[in-house]
């Protein structure tokens, strides 16, 4: 079992736990990630692993309540515990002093370019940080992005805090001020279509960009094949081969409809999951674990 040391509230949807599990973050690195499952007979999720500290033995983990397993998860508390908590899963992220870095994180998002920012920082790299949400609500962890990089800049969809604008429209002005020349590399993640929006604005300008990709997942091991991509044309498991990838190879359309794949299920079981009072048995026990 694995203890939920700190839960913060971002927004209604949006909750950060950081959790006791030493030997994770003993080995894990940047661009990693776990697969958490909240009781015995829960579903297995893939989270990208938004902060470590190895003394403490702790992961950070910030995700969206979307389906009923994140719901589920969104309504424990410090002191409750998670049934599983395997990793670090996938490649570490590639760093090295590449001399200029865009990071680019929209929505959630942001969680997992935290790590990765703040590693390439370290390597040398000045590194220029976006971050985009749809409202002001929405927006987390300013604060330890502008410690991460270089520079940062926010947007917001409504304008509703600071600029107003998707975070491809402050790309292309950063890439058009600074020079196209002057950046070695954009790293882009958070929604699908923020990063294919991303990956197209970039290959005008010939930009190597790399993406996390969030398929689903079972296994986590490059066994099951549910996590199966295809990037350059050839297939690819996101939990193996990635999660990062160069973002102009990946097939976004296939890797769209691949996730589409049980969203009437994932329905049908939220459903079924408030209609019982947030319980997973249907007895209405309130969720318990
Ligand atoms: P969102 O829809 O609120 O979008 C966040 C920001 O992305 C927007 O403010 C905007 O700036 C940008 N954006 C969105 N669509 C865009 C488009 N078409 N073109 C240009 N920019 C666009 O994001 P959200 O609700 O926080 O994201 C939720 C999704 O992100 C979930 O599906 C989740 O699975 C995914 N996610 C992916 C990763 C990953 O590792 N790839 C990590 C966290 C979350
Ligand atoms: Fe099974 Fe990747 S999750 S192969």
């Amino acid at each position: 079992m694995y203890k939920i040391l700190e839960k913060q509230v971002f927004s209604p949807i949006i909750k950060l736990m950081v959790i006791e599990a030493p030997k994770v973050a003993k080995k894990c690195q940047p661009g990693q990630f776990v697969i958490l499952r909240t009781h015995e007979e829960g579903e297995r999720i893939p989270l990208t692993i938004a902060d470590f500290d190895r003394e403490k033995g702790t992961i950070t983990i910030v995700f969206q309540e979307v389906g009923k397993t994140t719901r589920r998860l969104g309504r424990l508390e410090a002191g409750d515990c998670l049934r599983d908590f395997v990793g670090p899963l996938g490649t570490p992220s590639h760093i090295e002093n590449f001399g200029t870095v865009i990071c680019v994180g929209g929505g959630v998002g942001v969680a997992p370019v935290f790590p990765i920012a703040r590693a390439l920082k370290e390597a040398g790299n000045h590194v220029i940080g976006i971050m985009g949400a749809r409202t002001k609500e929405l927006i987390f962890w300013e604060e330890k992005m502008r410690e991460a990089c270089s520079e940062l800049f926010v947007t917001t969809d409504d304008g509703s805090y600071v600029r107003k604008g998707f975070v491809t429209d402050v790309l292309k002005d950063v890439i058009e001020e600074r020079g196209k020349e002057q950046i070695a590399l954009v790293l882009a993640i958070g929604p699908q279509p923020m990063m294919r929006a991303c990956c197209n604005l970039t290959r005008e300008y010939g930009l190597k960009t790399i993406v996390s990709l969030n398929s689903l997942m079972v296994d986590g091991t490059g066994m099951c094949g549910c996590c199966r991509v295809t990037v350059g044309g050839q297939t690819r498991f996101v939990c193996v081969d990635g999660p990062e990838f160069d973002g102009h190879q990946v097939d976004f359309a296939e890797l769209a409809r691949r996730n589409a794949f049980f969203l009437e299920e994932e329905k049908l079981s939220l459903e079924r999951y408030q209609s019982s009072g947030g319980c997973s048995c249907g007895c209405g026990c309130g969720g318990g674990q």
